[in-house]
């Protein structure tokens, strides 16, 4: 049977396959726009993602939409989402056996979306999606090809707040990421 939006959300709410069901919140779906060209994709919820059932929301959330301006790229023009659907404890980093469980429910997002590029926030999230050995301080802003989506690592926003000093590589990025977009658009 066909996938379906419907059909994803409430196998997303009703999961219960790692421990992290029996601490979370909501199920921390995704956001944006379902035809999106370009999506990004984070780690896991933080405890304002938690509360609130929206990704990127707290105050790395606010430091991307602020990127995401500085470029002139609507907020409601890409879509959002994250590796894990639920928060782990204490923000730990994901467990390996967690990203296993919930991986599949980002696959189902990407193949009904289908983006023309997947745009990692942070390291956990480019290990993940491009490269198990991926160093995000060497590689962010590399382009690599994937099936049918080109995808590239920027910094994670959380990063960039304990250490500002980066920021300008993350505007230089983001702004090949919007030059890209462009590209592909015309
Ligand atoms: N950090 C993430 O990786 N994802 C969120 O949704 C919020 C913070």
């Amino acid at each position: 049977m066909a996938d379906s939006w419907e059909k994803l959300l409430e196998d997303c709410r009703s999961c219960e396959a790692c421990q992290l069901s029996k601490t979370r919140t909501n199920c921390v779906f995704g956001v944006g726009n379902k035809n999106a060209d370009i999506m990004f994709i984070g780690e896991a919820p933080g405890e304002s993602e938690d509360l609130s059932g929206t990704p990127f929301v707290g105050r790395a959330g606010q430091l991307l939409d602020k990127f995401l301006f500085a470029v002139d790229i609507d907020r409601e023009d890409v879509y959002i989402a994250n590796i894990l659907k639920c928060r782990p404890p204490k923000n730990r980093d994901p467990l390996p056996e967690e990203e296993d469980c919930c991986i599949d429910f980002l696959r189902r997002q990407l193949l009904l979306i289908q983006p023309k590029i997947i745009v990692c926030l942070g390291r956990i999230s480019a290990m993940r999606l491009i490269k198990p050995d991926f160093k995000i301080t060497k590689e962010h802003g590399i382009w690599f090809k994937k099936g049918n989506y080109l995808i590239t690592a920027v910094y994670h926003p959380a990063l960039l707040l304990r250490d500002p000093r980066r920021k300008e590589e993350m505007l230089e990025d983001m702004k090949a990421i919007k030059a890209k977009l462009s590209e592909l658009q015309d």
